[in-house]
């Protein structure tokens, strides 16, 4: 079997949302201090909807791959949504990870994560109790 699934292989070839959101509601910066890779989330938020999602990672192949499907995941999405994600259901997307590259999803988990907590941040009123 190959390493990594078709899905990981598109997702990394032809990355989705790749980019910045200039007047982004909230951005998340995360990185993994062993392998270096770097991933920043950029959200745009209206009326408590994803409206918008972009992503710069600095990183491995999976990291590209799991930013793309993360931004796929929660684009259009109500943010109670958005904030339920987890790296599983990023890996599981796509089609699978190999045990060694697991973290790389993780750290989309985490930008995401990150990212909303920014926007919790400059809007405390939309906090989740
Ligand atoms: Fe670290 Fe992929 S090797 S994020």
């Amino acid at each position: 079997m190959a390493l990594y699934s078709s899905t990981v292989m598109d997702h990394f070839r032809n990355p989705r949302n790749v980019g910045v959101i200039e007047d982004a509601d909230g951005i998340g910066e995360v990185g993994n201090a062993r392998c270096g890779d770097i991933m920043t989330m950029y959200l745009k938020i209206e009326d408590d909807i994803v409206k918008d999602v972009k992503f710069e990672t600095f990183g491995c192949g999976s990291a590209i791959a799991s930013s793309s499907m993360a931004t796929e995941l929660i684009k259009g999405k109500p943010v109670s949504e958005a904030r339920q994600l987890t790296n599983k259901a990023v890996a599981e997307a796509l089609d699978g990870l190999p045990d060694y590259k697991m973290h790389c999803s993780v750290l989309a988990e985490e930008a995401i994560l990150a990212a909303l907590d920014d926007y919790y941040k400059k809007h405390p009123e939309k906090a989740p109790e």
